[in-house]
């Protein structure tokens, strides 16, 4: 079935209960009335058998009734009326009848079955009000007679099927319309707290994320929506808060060197011909790489944030990309840089591993006292790759924290070495959009170990 669209879901709801009443009913009210008819019915055939039981009771065999009075003009007890006619038939002759039908016809042309009375249907009914029922019965060894018909009234039972039919053609519209009414109002409350949570969400634009929606104190199933828009406007909150954060934070890193630039600049053009523009030169260069660096860390890290956008079903081994880091390093004077490999083949995107490695390895060489290892190893089901130093190691507590996005615990020190702080933030991204983990452990070089685990490969 289906609603007109203009329909609100109230309306749909009471029209949908109003056709279920309707329909129920309307089925049980004529089933009732069937039923009543057909007990009513069923009384008078009882009662007109019972007539023609004793009717057949009273006829002697010489057609007059056991006292002697013809059966022609019989008596009727409790005094007929027009409510019940009686009929003595002999081989389908009239041959005594009750006042009211006298002179009529046979009042059924059925065949009698002697010593049973049975519902026959009527040929002539007798006057009055009606409907009646005719009961016609065999009589046995009476010589003048040989069937015995009774009909019955039962107008009064008829009367209290009809009044039951029209209290019901009252009832019933008037039933369906309260069910209506009830539904729609009943409905309405229901959905009054669906309607406050559409404004409410309506109301919430990009400024006010924090707002949340009321939730009403029904435990319901609207309570439990309300809950969830909450919990997905506390999501969207807190996205929001870190994007936010990410721009300011990375406009923050941006200005120093910008600042830098200007200055050196400044100094410079305010007396060019003493200036040492050489030096210039080389400050706005610095400047200008970290800027560089900057921005393509920012690059990389909304890309992997993105997630899916580059192909990360290559083969990769990895233990030819940890050589080629580890070798291309320029670790400062007094720094050994150690690889141990092994072969290790995994899916992924080889510059982004590449990367990762690079990452960990720079940041190692900044921190390390004198030595650096870089490490590939391939167990059953998942390739680690270790990048440890004897430096001064990551504490514990801030394990966690240097994978966020502009973190630095050595902020002196990370600065002059021009680390922006996404160096693991990207390392965190690109690892986990393969499938990966990274996390930090204490090396048994003295200083931090970094340990990347990437999943084997399945074929
Ligand atoms: N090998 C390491 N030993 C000690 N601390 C480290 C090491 N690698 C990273 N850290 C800490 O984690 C911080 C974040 O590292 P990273 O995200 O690469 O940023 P950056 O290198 O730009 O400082 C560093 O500032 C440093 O404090
Ligand atoms: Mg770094």
């Amino acid at each position: 079935m289906t609603w007109p669209r203009h329909l609100s879901v109230r309306a749909r709801s009471a029209l949908a209960a109003m056709g279920a009443v309707t329909i129920a009913l309307v089925l049980a009210s004529l089933a009732l009335l069937v039923v009543l008819h057909d007990s009513v019915e069923r009384s008078a055939v009882a009662t007109a058998t019972t007539r023609a039981h004793d009717l057949a009771a009273e006829i002697g065999a010489d057609g007059t009734t056991s006292d002697g009075a013809p059966v022609d003009g019989i008596e009727l007890a409790p005094g007929p009326g027009d409510t019940v006619h009686v009929q003595v038939l002999a081989g389908g002759e009239v041959v005594g009848s009750s006042p009211a039908v006298a002179g009529l016809p046979p009042l059924t042309g059925a065949t009698p079955v002697a010593g049973r009375a049975v519902e026959v249907p009527a040929d002539v009914v007798g006057p009055g009000e009606g409907p009646f029922v005719t009961v016609l019965l065999g009589v046995e060894g009476a010589a003048g007679a040989d069937a015995v018909v009774v009909q019955q009234s039962y107008a009064e039972g008829a009367e209290t099927v009809l009044d039951a039919a029209q209290a019901l053609l009252v009832a019933v519209p008037a039933l369906v319309v309260v069910v209506g009414a009830m539904t729609y109002v009943l409905t309405g409350r229901a959905l009054r707290p669906v309607e406050q949570i559409r404004r409410r969400s309506a109301q919430i634009g990009d400024t006010d994320l924090g707002t949340r929606i009321e939730v009403p104190a029904t435990g319901d199933e609207i309570a439990r929506l309300a809950v969830t828009l909450n919990g997905m406007l506390d999501r969207l909150h807190a996205a929001h808060q870190a994007q936010v954060r990410f721009v300011a934070d990375a406009s923050h890193e941006l200005r120093s060197p910008l600042a830098t630039v200007r200055a050196e600049l400044d100094v410079a053009l305010r007396h060019p011909e003493t200036a040492d523009w050489l030096r210039t030169a080389g400050a706005v260069e610095r400047s200008n790489e970290r800027m560089q660096q900057l921005v393509d860390d920012l690059l990389v890290l909304t890309r992997s944030a993105e997630g899916g956008a580059p192909e990360r079903d290559h083969d990769v081994d990895l233990d030819d990309v940890v050589e080629r880091v580890g070798f291309a390093l320029r670790p400062p004077p007094g720094v050994r840089v150690e690889v141990v490999s092994q072969p290790a083949r995994v899916r992924g995107n080889p510059l982004e591993l590449e990367r990762v490695v690079q990452n960990l390895a720079d940041n190692a060489v900044r921190h390390a006292a004198r030595h650096v290892r870089l490490s590939v190893a391939a167990t059953r089901d998942a390739v680690e790759v270790r990048v440890d130093d004897d430096g001064a190691g990551v504490p514990e507590e801030s394990r966690e924290l240097v994978f966020e996005r502009f973190a630095r615990l050595d902020e002196g020190r990370a600065r002059a070495a021009g680390g922006s702080g996404l160096g693991l933030a990207i390392v965190r991204g690109l690892v986990v959009s393969h499938g990966g983990t990274v996390r930090i452990g204490t090396s048994d070089l003295g200083g931090a170990s970094f340990v990347v685990q990437l999943p084997t490969p399945t074929t």
